[in-house]
């Protein structure tokens, strides 16, 4: 899928925001391996912690349709009006990525405009993550 069409569909999607409280409004689009993409945004709650950022959201879309294998990630994000700045994922975020995502391949695009991004690895946004694969190693020891 062309890279272009990844952001769009990042600012796209952060148009779709409900954020009443804080006024920053989140745009994702996950690409599949497969290339299909899933977009989510930010929905934010009266009762604050139930808010889901919008990786999640798209994340989770995807998982709910039987997704598995994912390629990369395009977040847009800033104060609502016009996507002014770079927006990282959140910590819980960056672990639900590391969830399904191969940290040295997975791409996450942090997004500006269409012709305005910053390209890193999930490895590089979450050094050391704690995955499935920890998990495994110790099954094999017992
Ligand atoms: N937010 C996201 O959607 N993604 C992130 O990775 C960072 C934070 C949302 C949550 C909340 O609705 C708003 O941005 C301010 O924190």
């Amino acid at each position: 899928m062309d890279k272009r069409k990844l952001m769009e569909a990042a600012l796209e999607a952060r148009s779709r925001a409900y954020t009443p409280y804080s006024h920053f409004q989140v745009g994702a689009a996950l690409l599949t391996k497969s290339g299909s993409v899933y977009q989510g945004c930010n929905i934010e709650n009266a009762a604050y912690t139930p808010t889901i950022c919008a990786e999640r959201n798209a994340f989770f879309k995807a998982v709910y349709e039987g997704e598995r294998e994912f390629a990369a990630i395009a977040v847009a994000g800033s104060p609502e009006g016009e996507c002014r700045d770079y927006a990282t994922p959140c910590g819980v975020c960056r672990q639900v990525m590391m969830e399904f995502c191969d940290p040295k391949t997975f791409r996450i695009y942090l997004v500006k405009s269409a012709d305005e991004y910053r390209e890193y690895t999930l490895e590089e946004l979450l050094p050391m993550g704690f995955g499935p694969g920890n998990l495994e190693k110790r099954e094999k020891q017992a």
